[in-house]
């Protein structure tokens, strides 16, 4: 028995801010950020919504697609770096939200690797039999710690929330392999300072260019799998350039992989599952295919993952 997606769903804010709102406000260019990050668009919370909010709406959904009622569920993990505040946890807000039982609930920090993290911690407590259904969410509320004056940063991120019910599932589908990993000396990268988010965009370009090829090509092989196997690659959208990169490392057509960063930028930990969601709406993603997930973000650290849907 292996671990599965019983159900996904996603929430993301009404409001579009795209990159003629942002020429606007800072010393930036459409077409600078189209041709150096392919983001044309992103979703931005207003001041009535934060983190929990949107949890909460994309884990109704997820709850509905799985047909979980949130009295089953055994376990919430909330992957986020901006919760509400830093405690109680978003996942904790959430137990009594949903109406959930008194069931482990725990917030995890793994910035842009953090939806990787979380579904490997829910694929272990799943396997070992002790839960049987686990709601995981990424989630972030980035507008909140983005450094509206520094136009190196500001133009990249998104606010978004994607859920997903997982539980054990039969035959060949599910969690096939994975590989989690981090590096702290790269943290101080990427990290968050009194002003918010700090980057030094060109060491983490190098870095998620190295890691999301190698972490795809791991998992492949641990999977027992080789890179024809794979039918799409979903990859942690920070930048259509980093995302090429991985794509041509695997060898695969341009149409086998998950595009959303132009639509949502970078919604760091919610990435993942909203872009699975927007592929499953538009059948990119099918019944028995076998998906490569990989993120990378903040601690530098890192998760990929291959399931069979
Ligand atoms: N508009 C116009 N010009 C800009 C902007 C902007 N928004 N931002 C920077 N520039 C300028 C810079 O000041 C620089 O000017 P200079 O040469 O006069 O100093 C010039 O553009 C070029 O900057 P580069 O650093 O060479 O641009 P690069 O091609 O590296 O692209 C980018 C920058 C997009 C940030 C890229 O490095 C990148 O995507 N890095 C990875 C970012 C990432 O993936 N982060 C993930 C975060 S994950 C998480 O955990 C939240």
């Amino acid at each position: 028995m292996r671990a599965g997606v019983l159900g996904i769903g996603r929430y993301l804010p009404d409001t579009v801010v795209t990159n003629l709102d942002l020429e606007k406000k800072m010393d930036t260019t459409d077409e600078w950020i189209r041709t150096r990050t392919g983001i044309e668009e992103r979703r931005i919370a207003g001041d009535d919504v934060n983190t929990s909010d949107m949890a909460y709406e994309a884990a109704l959904k997820a709850l509905e697609d799985a047909n979980v009622q949130p009295e089953e569920l055994d376990m919430i993990l909330v992957a986020t770096v901006t919760p509400d505040k830093p405690f109680p946890s978003v996942s904790s807000m959430l137990q009594e939200r949903l109406g959930a039982k008194k069931v482990a609930a725990m917030d995890l920090s793994a910035a842009c690797a953090g939806f990787m993290y979380g579904m490997v911690t829910a694929k272990q407590f799943i396997e070992n039999g002790a839960y049987n259904k686990v709601l995981i969410i990424g989630v972030e509320k980035l507008s909140k710690i983005t450094n509206w004056d520094d136009r190196n940063t500001a133009v990249l991120f998104g606010d978004g929330a994607g859920a997903m019910v997982m539980g054990p599932v039969s035959g060949d589908r599910g969690v096939l392999s994975f590989e989690l990993g981090t590096d702290g000396s790269g943290g101080k990268e990427l990290y968050q300072g009194p002003d918010g988010i700090v980057m030094n965009g060109r060491e983490v370009f190098k870095f998620a260019v190295r890691q999301m090829g190698e972490s795809s090509i791991n998992v492949i092989e641990k999977a027992g799998l080789t890179k024809d196997d794979v039918d799409y690659l979903i990859p942690h959208q920070a930048n259509i350039r980093i995302m090429e990169s991985a794509r041509q490392r695997l060898d695969l057509p341009d149409e086998k992989m998950s595009k959303t960063v132009q639509k949502y930028g970078n919604t760091s930990s919610g990435s993942i599952p909203i872009s699975i969601v927007e592929d499953l709406e538009n059948g990119k993603i099918k019944d028995d295919d076998v998906l490569v997930m990989v993120g990378f973000g903040g601690g530098l650290s890192w998760g990929a993952v291959v399931l069979r849907w």
